[in-house]
């Protein structure tokens, strides 16, 4: 059977350059959204073009340069920010302009005091005058996921019949349940007049811990597009992480949803990002943190090293990292021992071994890992000889 697409629009240079202290410089985006598009992402979220003269450089640049990818300016529901937007974006080669406004009432009340009936006139008007520029138009529902179904009901409605193509769902704070965040994109897909003429989006932001959760509830409940950012970085918590759910949707074949992201480069594209925004990427990162192959126990190692799959459902060379990494600690046994002392060219007998061990406890519980040079000084310091197999 063949699989449903997920479209994968990438923010990581608009919500995700939002992180304090992370601003990229316009030949860094340019650099970052090259690589986005051969990553194979659907959407480029290149910035809010009206937010100042810089960004509105760089999404006229990255829309000037990028091949495949839709590339999209955000706007509020303002008719200047959506000239400016659709300005910035005259020389894509598919142009999306992404506008919208807070539904919830605490947005309709305290940010514009305004009304319900008065927001959804302005999201209408925005989504027309910016179809008078672009085909590809996207609304978004701030703080959908803190919003009432039937009023988000009406303004998707209403918004699709002035001609919005996709209707972006924002969990603006990250506050909802995975099953209350699927359940409103049901609500959506069953109550919405219309709704076959545009495409669900997830946008999700992590404040609970719950943002690739709530993505992934977003699309098996109908959703075909979720937005999202490379490491997760984002707003306070982040955004959801491009990486996860890509995978999780690769590991569950059962779903019978896939993008079409080439996942081997994962892992570069998260270091480049990493480093070019000066922001670390947790050790224990799902997908692409420097552990999430690395293996330390003497259980695990012994069983990964007889076979790989009994302790890692994915191939590390998928998400382009070389391979497995068996590190060396006062909790290694023998196995990964005589693992890591072939790969820098000694083939140790049990004899060989049971010396060396001993030795390598006694250092291990000295130093926090035990490195290339200390298994070449543990060796050579051996009672017993031991000759290099190189
Ligand atoms: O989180 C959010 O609501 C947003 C919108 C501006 C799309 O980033
Ligand atoms: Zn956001």
């Amino acid at each position: 059977m063949s699989m449903d697409k997920v479209d994968i629009f990438d923010t990581t240079l608009r919500d995700g350059e939002q992180v304090p202290g992370c601003k990229l410089d316009s030949k860094q985006k340019l650099v970052i959204a090259e690589r986005l598009d051969q990553l194979g992402v659907d959407i480029i979220e290149a910035g809010f073009p009206i937010s100042s003269p810089g960004d509105f450089k760089s999404v006229n640049e990255i829309a000037k340069i990028v091949k495949e990818a839709t590339v999209c300016g955000l706007t509020r529901s303002v008719r200047k920010d959506i000239e400016v937007a659709a300005e910035a974006l005259k020389y894509a080669k598919k142009p999306r302009i992404h506008t919208g406004i807070g539904t919830s009432e605490s947005h309709i009340k305290y940010k514009f005091n305004s009304t319900p009936d008065k927001i959804l006139e302005r999201a209408i008007d925005a989504v027309k005058y910016a179809k008078t520029f672009v085909e590809d138009v996207e609304f978004y529902a701030e703080d959908a996921g803190r919003t009432d179904n039937e009023y988000l009901a009406r303004v998707c409605e209403a918004v699709i019949k002035a001609g919005a193509t996709v209707l972006n769902i924002p969990d603006t704070t990250g506050y909802c349940l995975p099953e209350e965040y699927g359940a409103k994109m049901k609500y959506l897909k069953e109550n919405v007049k219309g709704i076959e003429k545009a495409k669900l989006s997830c946008h999700c932001h992590n404040d609970l811990g719950l943002a690739t959760a709530n993505s992934i509830s977003g699309v098996i409940n109908g959703a075909r597009q979720i937005e999202c950012t490379i490491n997760g970085i984002g707003e306070r918590a982040g955004n959801t992480s491009l990486e996860e759910v890509v995978m999780i949707l690769r590991q569950h074949p059962d779903l019978n949803l896939d993008t079409d992201i080439n996942s081997k480069l994962l892992y570069s594209t998260s270091q480049m990002v990493s480093h070019k925004m000066g922001m670390v990427v947790q050790p224990n990162k799902a997908i692409v943190g420097s552990n999430a192959f690395a293996h330390s126990s003497g259980i695990h190692q012994d069983g990964v090293i007889k076979k790989r799959e009994t302790y890692e459902i994915i191939d590390p060379e998928d998400v382009g990292v070389n391979e497995s990494s068996i590190v060396l600690t006062a909790r290694s046994g023998r196995a990964a021992l005589a693992y890591r002392a072939k790969k820098v060219g000694y083939e140790l007998t049990k004899v060989q071994l049971d010396s060396v061990y001993t030795e390598f406890l006694k250092f291990a519980d000295q130093k926090k890992e035990i490195v290339d040079t200390d298994i070449h000084q543990i060796i050579e310091a051996s009672p017993i000889n031991i000759e290099s197999i190189a």
